[in-house]
């Protein structure tokens, strides 16, 4: 057998992804091109992704996107083998635009469709640069969408969802906060570069669902993105000066304490011993840092892919895709339809 290209389409939020892989007769995946138009400066000023902002830049962006990819692949869209798109989860009118795009495309180029999860391409993202997963791993996808902990038996065969944010994601109290001490949308980066010159032990945050009658794998951040909101409420009736550094600090390592520690504690549970950290806040630098000790210590390997394959991107679902044509998997009806509340 020869080579095939796959083309992977995102649409899900507000990054529209055009990535496009190589899956060789042995199974090894090759990344040709990834591109991504992103439309978070558009929702800046409203502090979080507008839907309908987004499902207009999408289109919008749809086919320059493609173009781009096509191009940096060195590759003819005639030479593609298949396509996968984001059938969900996501917003309900941006996955329309990626969905009817790729259908368009699988249409006139005659290429089987392939309509997959975008929980298990961020899973998959991770294989662009570490290769093939092993028989069992658990993922923690932490995004401005998403704080899932995943059970992956082979991303075509088998992920469970063992738990997930009871109320925020991780990533909306990043931005949450981050609003509420003046710091630009998306939160994540500016509240990590301040946090290294703030002490993470000033101020005891509290960590969601740790107790002992807690469901195990289940996330919490909304009383922590609360206890931040009166904590600095109160320095202020006081007149005291908020210690931003301080706070983010606090606030950071209130999060990464608990992320890590639920996933390791599920990794031993489980007899589990490797970890995937990925989405937008796999970027954070103290996430990693404690993940990369606390990992080191329990014997674990983990596995964090760079930034731009954590991001939403169309890369990973090109690579989802490659996986499910390796596998053999049916391609999906033409009448595919998109699921926003898509479970993984
Ligand atoms: O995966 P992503 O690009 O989009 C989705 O939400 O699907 O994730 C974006 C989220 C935002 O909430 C952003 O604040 C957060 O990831 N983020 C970070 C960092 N970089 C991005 N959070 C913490 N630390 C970072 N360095
Ligand atoms: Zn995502």
């Amino acid at each position: 057998m020869t080579d095939r290209l796959i083309l992977g389409i995102e649409s899900s939020c507000d990054e529209t992804g055009v990535g496009i892989v190589r899956l060789g007769p042995d199974g090894a995946v090759e990344l040709l091109a990834d591109e991504v138009a992103s439309s978070v400066e558009e929702h800046a000023r409203f502090g979080g992704v507008v839907p309908e902002v987004a499902s207009r830049a999408h289109l919008e962006a749809m086919v320059p996107t493609m173009r781009r990819a096509v191009e940096k692949a060195g590759v003819e869209l005639r030479d593609v083998h298949s396509i996968a798109v984001t059938a969900g989860p996501g917003l309900a009118g941006a996955l329309l635009v990626g969905v009817s795009a790729a259908k368009a495309y699988a249409a006139a180029l005659d290429k089987p469709l392939y309509g997959v999860n975008h929980l298990a391409g961020h899973v998959a993202a991770d294989t662009l640069q570490h290769g093939p997963l092993p028989k069992r791993c658990l993922a923690l996808l932490v995004s401005g969408g998403h704080s899932q902990l995943l059970m992956v038996e082979g991303l075509a065969e088998r992920i469970t969802e063992l738990g997930s944010t009871v109320d925020d994601a991780a990533g909306e109290a990043y931005d949450k906060v981050a609003r509420l001490l003046d710091l630009p949308y998306p939160g994540g980066p500016p509240i990590d570069k301040l946090a290294k010159q703030g002490n993470g032990c000033a101020i005891a945050f509290p960590r969601g669902l740790t107790g002992p009658r807690d469901a195990k794998y289940d996330f919490s951040f909304s009383g922590l993105k609360t206890s931040v909101a009166r904590w600095v409420e109160r320095q202020e009736r006081a007149g005291e000066e908020i210690p931003l550094a301080d706070v983010a600090a606090s606030f950071q390592e209130a999060v990464a304490d608990v992320l890590t520690a639920k996933a390791i504690r599920a990794c031993k549970d489980l007899g589990v011993d490797t970890l995937v950290i990925s989405g937008g806040v796999a970027a954070n630098s103290r996430l990693s840092g404690l993940a990369a000790e606390r990992c080191a210590e329990a014997g674990i390997e983990l596995r964090v892919p760079r930034p731009r394959l954590c991001t939403d991107n169309g890369a990973m679902i090109a690579a989802l895709g490659a996986h499910l044509v390796a596998a053999g998997a049916q391609p999906s009806p033409m009448d595919l339809s998109t699921t926003p509340g898509l479970p993984v």
